[in-house]
């Protein structure tokens, strides 16, 4: 949708270009950059990213250099501060000018850039009149939670990404309109997750956390049901939290302190296909039998743990790190329980190098068990 909209602004960026008067000079020149930028566009493979941001500040970059495309319209006011390129008059960019407060933000606004700038205080009334604003991207500032107005947020019906990365929040901001999908909050100093941060934010679809200080998740995010990516890497995690919403597909716990994960965990999330656990204090007492045996999963990255042993994973599975551990022995039988014409593992990728085992302890039959694999390092 976000794509679209973008693309039919291009569009009309092109439309006005050629509707200058066509006996004029001037104008045929214009078409021809007009042209030309397209061209130059597409042939970049830009037309690909999903990301208007980066198609937007491609964009700039280009009429900076052809400043002259867009000096005779205008898009509206727009605070000194920042720049709103009348081709796009819904963007404003006030991103990287040092900046200690949010400048007043025009209602037409959908899309505001405000990252890499030294704010550290928001109004209650900060966005009161900018409620169709569909992206707000404020990481990389010194916001601090008691800093940021309890309702700040709260009018932007329209939001769906909210960027607040890198800043220096202890607790996730109150009232997050329900309409966010992608929230942003890594690199901040959170430390504990109340039951009621996420509550109604029925459409979140990916959530990071990493690098915070979290030690324990509770029941904050065990109803978000559209939740498909939640990272939680860079905390002080101990466990594998129990109650996580069950259409995650991926989930990233690296660099924890985790120990343990619950029994059946990986059952009650069916639809979970990449699991990174790096770089943890997993030990084979702390991972119940057949833990990771379940068909769904894709991806398991275990290295950088206290492991023994080669924990039995589905024939499914496809990727599977066990770098750096203290693993002893090669067990086929972590992968196939029988192996032969149909029987084997669909195991792509397997890292066993950093363990204490060498070449001469891959078993005979393990070619056969792992046919499919493109590369093992040992
Ligand atoms: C919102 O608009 C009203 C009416 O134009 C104006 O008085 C007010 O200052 C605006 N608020 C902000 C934060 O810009
Ligand atoms: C992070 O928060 C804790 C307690 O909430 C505080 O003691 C600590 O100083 C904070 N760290 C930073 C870098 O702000
Ligand atoms: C994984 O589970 C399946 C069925 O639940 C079982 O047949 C298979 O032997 C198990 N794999 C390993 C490696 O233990």
């Amino acid at each position: 949708m976000e794509t679209t909209s973008f693309l039919q602004t291009i569009g009309s960026v092109v439309v006005t270009l050629f509707q200058c008067p066509p006996d004029n000079s001037h104008a045929v020149k214009m078409r021809l950059i007009a042209l030309l930028l397209v061209a130059g566009l597409c042939d970049l493979g830009l037309c690909r990213t999903q990301d208007p941001f980066i198609w937007l500040s491609y964009l700039r970059s280009r009429y900076r250099t052809h400043g002259a495309l867009y000096a005779d319209t205008t898009g509206g006011d727009c605070p000194l501060e920042c720049e709103c390129p009348p081709s796009y008059p819904i963007a404003m960019y006030c991103n990287g000018r040092g900046l200690r407060q949010v400048p007043t933000v025009p209602s037409r606004m959908r899309y505001v850039y405000l990252q890499n700038n030294e704010i550290s205080r928001i109004q209650d009334n900060a966005f009161e009149n900018a409620t169709g604003l569909v992206w707000l991207m404020l990481h990389d500032n010194q916001l601090t939670s008691d800093q940021v107005g309890p309702r700040v947020f709260s009018k932007l019906t329209n939001l769906k990404r909210l960027y607040l990365d890198n800043n220096l929040l202890n607790h996730v901001p109150s009232n997050l309109p329900p309409s966010i999908r992608y929230l942003r909050l890594g690199g901040n100093n959170i430390t504990t997750l109340e039951e009621d941060d996420f509550k109604g934010m029925d459409d979140l679809t990916i959530l990071q956390l990493q690098d915070n200080n979290i030690e324990e998740v509770g029941g904050a995010l065990k109803s978000l049901p559209s939740l498909t990516l939640l990272d939680i890497s860079g905390n002080n995690l101990q466990k594998v939290p129990d109650l996580l919403p069950e259409r995650l597909h991926q989930l990233y716990l690296q660099s924890n302190s985790i120990e343990t994960v619950p029994a059946n965990f990986l059952r009650k999330l069916s639809q979970l296909q990449f699991f990174r656990l790096a770089n943890n204090q997993l030990t084979d007492k702390g991972i119940p039998p057949n833990t990771f045996n379940v068909t769904g999963l894709i991806e398991l990255d275990l290295s950088y743990n206290k492991l023994e042993r080669i924990p039995p994973v589905s024939t499914n599975l496809q990727h599977l790190y066990l770098q750096a551990n203290q693993i002893k022995e090669f067990s086929v039988g972590s992968f196939c329980t029988v192996v032969d014409n149909r029987h084997y593992s669909n195991l792509r990728v397997l890292r066993l190098d950093g363990n204490e085992i060498n070449t001469d302890d891959f078993p005979a039959e393990a070619p056969l068990c792992l046919r499919l694999a493109r590369s093992i390092d040992i």
